[in-house]
């Protein structure tokens, strides 16, 4: 792979190889918070229907998802990416719907990873993805320059995981692509488990057991009420002090130190077998300290998962001058106060008195969780 120096925006010029590099001064937002990471949305459509993202009833064969010419270009994609990273971005993940279905996703993640922050190293590329065609794309990626990579796995049990998944795919072939993801380097690879009581909440200890020694990190996320699902309600949630408490009974944890930006609390099993994290979106938020911006693919910027405004970058990308579409993104930074998983806490209290929802929700697989 070849490693090209990051074209540097006329702002921020990349100094000589020889020179000292500096790293790029942080944007803070309204709340002292530093650009960081950018997630980005590769696509919209997903080959799953997974009950609490993109249910079949409201995800069905006539939904409108972005044709092809309303969805950005690798080109237009890694000019966005190019700007961010001119503003101190050093992460970069790739997310959906499901990435894999991106035709090239291999030579956009070769694209992005030839980029280099402002003190010239290599931005980090990750990507999240359902799994399903990991088994055989794990090598690729990790040629292109990914990094890291997260797979979403709800079950070991194949008859709760199709359930789950709607489209009736097997949990082996998920397990398949976790392997040769860590058979390829892509370490540490992390598996996210979306927790639903009664649904997959007795999955959790079988999937501690089964990725014990594997150098795996198992991560449990509580189920969020997203656009989609009519099936959300707080008594579905486990919250994360009840898992802990369960997985605590079975197992010795030792507390992990939490660095700043962390989406979860981590922990160790007490023999080291494996690492485990507990994301506690509904049950503590965790906005002080969010550093990242996601953009869908339609080339819109949430500045928070939960925001009801989004800012349109596609105006400035095609002709602008390049410095035009950093300052685009730098001004939205600067002026975001946003912190709705924290504001929402409140409202669902008043939902759960009034009944009615109280706050926006979003569309999961077109921002990318
Ligand atoms: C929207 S998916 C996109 C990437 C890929 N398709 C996948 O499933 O990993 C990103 C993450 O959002 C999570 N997610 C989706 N809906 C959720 C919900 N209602 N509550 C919590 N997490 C959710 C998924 O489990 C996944 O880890
Ligand atoms: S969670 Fe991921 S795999 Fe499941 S429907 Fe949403 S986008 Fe698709």
């Amino acid at each position: 792979m070849q490693a090209a120096l990051m074209q540097a925006l006329p702002a921020t010029p990349v100094p000589p190889a020889s020179a000292p590099h500096a790293a790029a001064p942080a944007v803070l937002d309204q709340l002292g918070r530093p650009l960081r990471d950018l997630r980005l949305s590769v696509i919209d459509q997903c080959n799953f229907r997974c009950t609490y993202c993109m249910p079949k009833s409201r995800f069905g064969r006539d939904y409108p998802f972005l044709a092809p010419a309303q969805r950005l270009s690798d080109d237009e994609l890694l000019r966005l990416v190019r700007a961010f990273v001119g503003l101190g971005v050093e992460k970069v993940r790739l997310t959906g719907g499901e990435p894999l279905l991106r035709k090239g996703i291999e030579s956009l993640v070769e694209r992005i990873a030839a980029l280099r922050t402002g003190d010239g190293r290599q931005v980090e590329v990750a990507m999240t993805t359902n799994g399903s065609l990991l088994a055989r794309k794990a090598r690729a990626l990790r040629d292109a320059g990914l990094g890291r990579v997260t797979v979403s796995l709800d079950s070991l049990d194949d008859g709760i995981f199709r359930a789950m998944n709607d489209v009736d795919f097997p949990v082996g072939r998920v397990l398949e692509g976790i392997d040769a993801a860590c058979a390829a380097g892509l370490a540490p690879v992390k598996v996210n488990c979306v927790v639903e009581r009664g649904t997959n909440d007795g999955q959790v200890l079988p999937l501690l057991e089964h990725f014990r020694g594997s150098g795996v990190t198992l991560r449990f996320i509580e189920y969020m009420d997203v656009e989609g699902p009519s099936g959300w309600s707080q008594s579905r949630v486990v919250p994360s002090d009840e898992l802990r408490g369960r997985v605590g009974r079975a197992h010795a944890l030792l507390p992990l130190a939490r660095r700043a930006g962390d989406t979860a609390s981590s922990f160790l099993l007490a023999d080291g077998s494996l690492k485990l994290g507990f994301i506690s979106s509904v049950s503590q938020p965790f906005c002080g300290d969010c550093t990242r911006a996601r953009v869908s693919v339609d080339g819109r910027l949430h500045l928070c998962l939960f925001a009801t405004r989004s800012v349109d970058l596609r105006q400035h990308l095609g002709a602008c001058p390049e410095q035009d579409l950093a300052e685009a993104i730098r001004q939205a930074w600067q002026a975001r106060g946003d912190r709705y998983s924290e504001l929402r806490a409140g409202l669902r209290a008043q939902t759960l008195a009034s009944g009615k929802r109280q706050y926006p929700t979003v569309r999961m697989s077109l921002v990318g969780g």
